[in-house]
Parts: C-alpha cells; sequence; structure tokens
C-alpha cells in the first residue's frame, strides 16, 4: 500500500524541521554576545579596580579548567608539551602591544578569546605554533568572559 499524501507531507515535514533544528546557528544565549567586538565592549566598559580584579581573577581560575583551556595552554612561563602557548605573563604581552592601555589590552583578550581566527596572537606565525588553531568559544558568557581575563591577567 502507498503512504497517503498526508504522511508523506507529515515525514517531509519532520525532516525539514530536523535539518533547520540541526543546521541552524544556535540562538543568541541570553547574556552571550557573540561577536567579538561588540563582546568586547560589553565585557569590558572599563576596566574594574584593583579590588573586583582580585576577586574576579579568583572565580576565573576554575573557568580555565572548566572551558578547557588548560586542555592548551601551561600557566607557567614552560610550554609543558601543550599546543598553545604558556600563558604567565600573557598580560605583559598584551599591553605592550597595546601601548600599555589596559582597557584595550583586556578587550583585546576578550576578542582573541571569542575569535582566535579573527584576533590572531603573534604565536600564530611562529614556527614552534605553525598548524597549530585555538578553537572560538563563542558560547562562553559575556560575565564567565570577564573573570576568565582578569584570571589570564595576573598570571606570572
Ligand atoms: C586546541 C588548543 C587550544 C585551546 C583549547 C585553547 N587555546 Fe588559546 N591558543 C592556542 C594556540 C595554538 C594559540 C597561538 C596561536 C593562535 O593565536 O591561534 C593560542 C593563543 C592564546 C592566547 C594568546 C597569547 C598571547 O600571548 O598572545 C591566549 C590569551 C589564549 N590562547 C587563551 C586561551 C583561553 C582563555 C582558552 C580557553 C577558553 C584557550 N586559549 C583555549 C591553542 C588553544
Amino acid at each position: 500500500m502507498r503512504p497517503s499524501a498526508g504522511l508523506t507531507f507529515a515525514m517531509l515535514g519532520f525532516a525539514c524541521m530536523w535539518l533547520a533544528a540541526s543546521c541552524m546557528p544556535p540562538a543568541n544565549t541570553p547574556g552571550t554576545t557573540r561577536n567579538a567586538n561588540a563582546a568586547a565592549l560589553a565585557v569590558y566598559p572599563q576596566a574594574p579596580a584593583a579590588e573586583e580584579a582580585l576577586e574576579l581573577s579568583r572565580q576565573g581560575k576554575p573557568l580555565f579548567q572548566r572551558f578547557g583551556c588548560a586542555a592548551c595552554h601551561s600557566v607557567t612561563q614552560e610550554r609543558q608539551g601543550l599546543m598553545g602557548p604558556p600563558l604567565a605573563g600573557v598580560s605583559d604581552r598584551v599591553l605592550a602591544r597595546h601601548e600599555y592601555n589596559e582597557l584595550e589590552a583586556r578587550r583585546w583578550l576578550v576578542k582573541h578569546i571569542r575569535d582566535p581566527q579573527g584576533f590572531p596572537s603573534p604565536f600564530k606565525d611562529e614556527a614552534a605554533y605553525k598548524n597549530t588553531h585555538m578553537p572560538p568559544n563563542s558560547g562562553i558568557r559575556d560575565e564567565d568572559l570577564r573573570a576568565l581575563v582578569e584570571y589570564l591577567w595576573l598570571l606570572r
């Protein structure tokens, strides 16, 4: 027996819905600014005061593990055989590239974490990092990005 036209249409409908759901980018999560430039401004309207920065960096420490950063980055001066550059002293490096502007340096970190291909680090051109690349992090909430960057900021 041939399936009725109605059943065929229903099945087609489900197939289309499934395709749409699996191919469309996920809807914007509240509190998550996906565009890297917009995120930098949303996360850092201004740089935090010293005390707030310290508290944020404490909150950021476990996030470095949770978001998988530790799989590719050590937090010491040594690379430790990992794919990415070691991150101790990263704020000094980034500051030097932004005329020691603390706000702009932090904003660059946000952009780089959101979109590492769009805002690559100079390591990208070093022989030791050829053919490596950092994955984008479009799903990290703005609030968590701020804590994560403050954690990176104080790594020595
Ligand atoms: C799959 C490996 C990988 C993961 C996971 C990863 N990174 Fe990276 N990261 C890299 C590589 C490789 C580079 C250097 C090349 C580039 O810019 O893509 C880099 C560069 C960086 C830099 C620039 C350092 C500088 O001095 O300019 C920062 C900051 C950074 N990563 C932070 C993070 C944070 C925070 C996370 C977690 C949210 C993370 N990375 C996750 C591989 C990774």
